[in-house]
């Protein structure tokens, strides 16, 4: 579909989406050259600066990191780029507190593990930082989640988390499809994360090494994540299937999820994988891990939508977010990569395949940039974030996706713990926006711009 086509539909067939044109986001005169920092430069933080200085309208001014050789590798990223080498912080746990003492930056990036987020977040907003972009989950209670919304709005700035999957080309496509009511009205939808962490749970101490160790013994997400697996169960990790479940439905924008109950199956997978990997007498062995192999959790929303996500890392399966969209006239599901509309699917009750639809619907946001995203992680996506980052920096707007956005989608953890430590019981889910979501309009993704 040509830009302009989309930017009509955009407006004219989602009577609930504001279309905001592109000339006023582009109003204001952007800033020539960003200053960011990077605290974290892990797996992921390594692919964020690797973006970020790709792009000729960002300085990346410092790095923090507390591990020598992830920072050894940034230095290489950035010695490689030609770019002038970002001044190193590192030390201790705090070392981030004097970098952003010391500089003056325009826009932030964390990709640090879960429980620092929040102090990040909030360190970096106290310092006067006016955008923010943390990696997924923003905090670990329920409270942190309000006490970084509380900090944004007291500082009037910006929190946006970098939820990549929001740009997935076929999710994006599905938003354009869902916004021309392809699928009617919406009823119900499914995602999750159903993705097999077991070798990134547990390895031998290095990037090359397998095994089954974690904790002090463990390399990158070994080192932290797995304790989330011993000590908690909920749905870990909701945002890659809430994130664009919540655009197709406008959540905070004219609609709010209500309630949620989550379930948890037994766990095997972790205990498994140790014996068979490390054997019956591996320490580890003798881990009683907390959390469930399959978490399920269902959300009610305000509008009458349900939604049903699933946590599943710990047992042996192909990757799948498993995403369902399901409205009055049809459906789409990516697991069979299939899609159902009646009166216009080549036949009756017979899944279609999805790639002529999702051809047709490309989003203008892909049509524009796959040139960009080349080489970006994760099939391209990861240049979106980062890319409505430095763009909402430069021609100061609110980010795309907002505190309210990471609030609301990062708070399922803490909140399916709470259901399912009361037995399985629905708890009610909390307003972060204090009302505001009836006035508020949805702003992700309606122009090709970012
Ligand atoms: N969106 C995605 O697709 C995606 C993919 C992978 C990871 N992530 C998220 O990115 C974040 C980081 O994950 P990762 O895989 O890079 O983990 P990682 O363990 O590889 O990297 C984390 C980095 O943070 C550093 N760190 C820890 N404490 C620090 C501190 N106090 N000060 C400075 N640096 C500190 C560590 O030394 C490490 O280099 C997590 O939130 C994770 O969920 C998102």
């Amino acid at each position: 579909m040509l830009r302009k086509d989309f930017i009509r539909n955009a407006s004219l067939a989602a009577a609930s989406v504001a279309f905001v044109p592109t000339k006023d986001l582009f109003a204001a005169k952007a800033d020539a050259k960003v200053k960011m920092g990077i605290i974290g430069v892990g797996a992921r933080g390594l692919g964020h600066l690797n973006l970020l200085l790709s792009r000729e309208d960002v300085e990346v001014v410092c790095i923090c990191d507390i591990d020598s050789k992830t920072l050894n590798s940034a230095k290489r990223i950035a010695t490689k780029s030609g770019k002038k080498m970002p001044e190193i912080f590192t030390g201790d746990n705090y070392s981030w507190k004097t970098m952003l003492d010391k500089n003056k930056l325009d826009g932030i990036v964390i990709a640090t593990p879960w429980e620092w987020h929040k102090e990040m977040i909030i360190g970096s907003l106290d310092a006067g930082i006016k955008y923010v972009g943390s990696e997924v989950i923003i905090g670990i209670s329920l409270e942190d989640h309000w006490e970084v919304v509380r900090a944004a709005e007291k500082h009037k700035a910006n929190v946006m988390m970098l939820e990549n999957v929001c740009y997935r080309r076929d999710v994006m496509a599905v938003l354009n499809m869902v916004r021309q009511g392809v699928f009617g009205e919406l009823i119900h939808l499914q995602g999750g994360y159903q993705h097999d962490l077991r070798d990134v749970k547990f390895n031998g101490g290095s990037e090359v090494e397998k095994g089954v160790e974690f904790g002090e013994k463990g390399y990158s997400e070994a080192h932290w994540r797995t304790e989330h697996s011993v000590h908690r169960n909920g749905d870990l990790y909701p945002t890659h299937g809430v994130g664009p479940i919540a655009n197709y439905i406008n959540i905070n924008r004219g609609n709010r999820f209500t309630s949620l109950c989550s379930f948890s199956s037994k766990n095997r997978g972790l205990h498994n994988y140790i014996v068979k990997n490390g054997g019956e007498n591996h320490p580890n062995a003798k881990v009683n891990f907390k959390l469930g192999d399959v978490v399920t959790t269902s959300i009610n929303c305000v509008n009458g939508e349900t939604i049903l996500l699933q946590h599943d890392t710990n047992l042996p399966r192909p990757y799948s977010l498993g995403f369902r969209v399901q409205g009055t006239e049809g459906l789409w599901m990516d697991v069979n990569k299939s899609i159902y509309i009646q009166d216009k699917s080549a036949k009756p009750d017979q899944w279609e395949d999805a790639k002529q639809w999702l051809d047709k619907y490309d989003h203008p946001l892909w049509q524009r940039w796959s040139k960009e995203t080349a080489g970006a992680g994760h099939g391209g996506m990861d240049f979106f974030v980062i890319h409505a980052l430095v763009e909402s920096i430069k021609h100061k707007t609110p980010t795309p996706l907002d505190v309210y956005d990471a609030a609301t989608w990062s708070a399922i953890s803490p909140l399916s713990e709470k259901s399912i430590d009361l037995g399985c019981q629905t708890v009610e889910f909390p307003d972060f926006t204090g009302g505001n979501w009836m006035y508020r309009k949805p702003v992700f993704a309606l122009t090709d711009n970012y």
